[in-house]
């Protein structure tokens, strides 16, 4: 598996949650102890995973939606300011003022961010809708390289391809003006993610593919198998989870989780709703989830019935009124009471970032690798020790043969050999106990990167 920012933002969620980097690190591969969290963010991240929800930016004014917002989740999913109508609404000139606000919130205030979607049918700008052929092709590939180069190192996972399966009993694609370039557009899509955003989780994300029986979920499951097997660049799939009184919860649910796990890939519920709210069927999706050790997180499809885009059917964890419905205490309760699985993931780490225990004052740094033929990305997370941080500096020492070629959200000094790594402007001040990440990207091979930390 890549060890990639997608366990930093788990162990940054523990950190928020009070915990400490060991048992972060431990949560991810061993059983948790009993716990009691209280917020959904804190109680998920004791399991090593994350609860999310999907943020409309024009609710962030709203004080009684950012309370919530910012008391229960750790993840946030922009519902619909990263679409392509939103981010390109003119061939080439791209727009980002509005996903750059929901990041911001977030990641200022310690959440993760999924990036919600680089491609799909729907939500096209209208130029866009028109184009076909090579044309359209290219503009989406272009614009999947733009936009995920504008959030790398701001989202830990992307859904690169959105919906591009028929309903029914085909289990094929979905026709679309995106499919009709060719049915190799997916993958295009997945390689030029990479390309862009070498750090980030890539994952296929689509509707009524939570029933292990339909065609469609055996669809997606086929195409996921012949990415891992080809080595297209998939390291997700996301599974909406809207459930209604036409497509219901099954309890074949967790061998749908499991099976795609399977195959080596990480699971997320990404969309989740349930028309009625019903307190049981909550409780059995997030034991459903706890019972995969590869299903990262779950995220709800907005805070308030009010919120929702099915508002009638009451489907959220909270009242329009912002109350906690019984549907929450399920979910709370089943994340408390959830033991983390001990079976390790399928494809462990090959370079687990090793957690040193902070010391009095001064830093610690520690390192995760995602590593490939030729070149890695290695994200580093600096945290404070028992005193707050005023400006840190990192030094890596890299193996003979390996080049760093760009990095983000640190100054550096050196690119081979030993390298000395400052904080920026924005990330220098780290709260004792808190942490701050940075990164690079780098030729050759990482090996055990053993990095030191020193304050100041
Ligand atoms: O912002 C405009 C507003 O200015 C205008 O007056 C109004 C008139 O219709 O439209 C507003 O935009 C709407 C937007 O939501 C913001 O509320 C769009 O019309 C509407 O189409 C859009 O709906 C979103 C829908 O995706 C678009 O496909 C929903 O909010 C959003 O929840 C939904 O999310 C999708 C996921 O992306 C993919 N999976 C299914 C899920 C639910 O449909």
């Amino acid at each position: 598996m890549r060890s990639t920012r997608w366990k930093a933002a788990s162990r940054a969620a523990l950190a928020l949650a009070g915990a400490g980097a060991l048992a972060a690190s431990m949560a991810l591969f061993a059983t948790a102890p009993a716990s009691a969290g209280t917020t959904l963010g804190a109680s998920a991240a004791e399991k090593g995973r994350y609860f999310g929800t999907a943020v409309a930016g024009f609710k962030l004014s709203d004080s009684a939606y950012t309370t919530i917002l910012n008391r229960e989740f750790n993840m946030v999913t922009a519902e619909n300011e990263m679409k392509m109508n939103a981010t390109e609404p003119q061939q080439n000139q791209f727009s980002y003022g509005a996903a750059d606000q929901i990041v911001n919130h977030a990641r200022s205030r310690g959440m993760s961010v999924r990036g919600h979607t680089l491609a799909w049918h729907s939500q096209q700008p209208g130029w866009m809708e028109s184009m076909s052929g090579s044309a359209l092709r290219q503009a989406m590939l272009n614009h999947v390289t733009q936009v995920a180069t504008h959030f790398r190192g701001q989202v830990v996972a992307w859904d690169v391809v959105n919906e591009a399966f028929a309903d029914g009993s085909s289990g094929g694609r979905r026709d679309s003006n995106l499919q009709r370039t060719g049915n190799d557009w997916i993958e295009a899509a997945f390689r030029a993610a990479r390309a862009a955003d070498p750090g980030a989780k890539l994952c296929y994300n689509d509707y009524n593919t939570d029933n292990w029986t339909h065609a469609k979920t055996q669809g997606v499951y086929n195409m996921v198998r012949d990415f891992k097997a080809r080595g297209v660049p998939i390291d997700c799939v996301g599974f909406q989870s809207h459930f209604n009184n036409d497509s219901p919860y099954v309890s074949n649910y967790r061998t749908t989780l499991s099976s795609f796990a399977a195959l080596g890939v990480d699971v997320q519920i990404t969309e989740l709703d349930i028309q009625g709210a019903s307190a049981s069927t909550y409780r059995s999706v997030v034991e459903d989830c706890l019972a995969v050790a590869r299903c990262n997180g779950i995220t709800v499809w907005g805070i308030r019935d009010s919120d929702s885009w099915r508002a009638s059917q009451t489907p959220l964890l909270f009242n329009s009124n912002g109350s906690k419905k019984a549907a929450y205490d399920a979910v709370l309760a089943a994340l408390n009471n959830g033991t983390t699985p001990t079976d390790p993931p399928t494809d462990p780490p090959t370079d687990p970032p090793t957690t040193p225990p902070p010391g009095t004052g001064g830093c610690t740094a520690t390192v995760s690798v995602n590593q490939w033929n030729g070149g890695f990305v290695a994200n580093v997370r600096v945290t404070a020790g028992s005193s707050a941080l005023n400006g840190w500096t990192v030094s890596i020492g890299l193996p003979s043969g390996a080049t760093v070629t760009n990095a983000w959200s640190a100054n550096r000094s050196g690119n081979t050999g030993t390298t000395n790594w400052t904080n920026v402007a924005y990330n220098g001040q780290v709260g004792a106990g808190q942490s701050t990440e940075f990164g690079f990207q780098a030729n050759g091979t990482a090996g055990s990167l053993s990095p030191t930390c020193s304050a100041g």
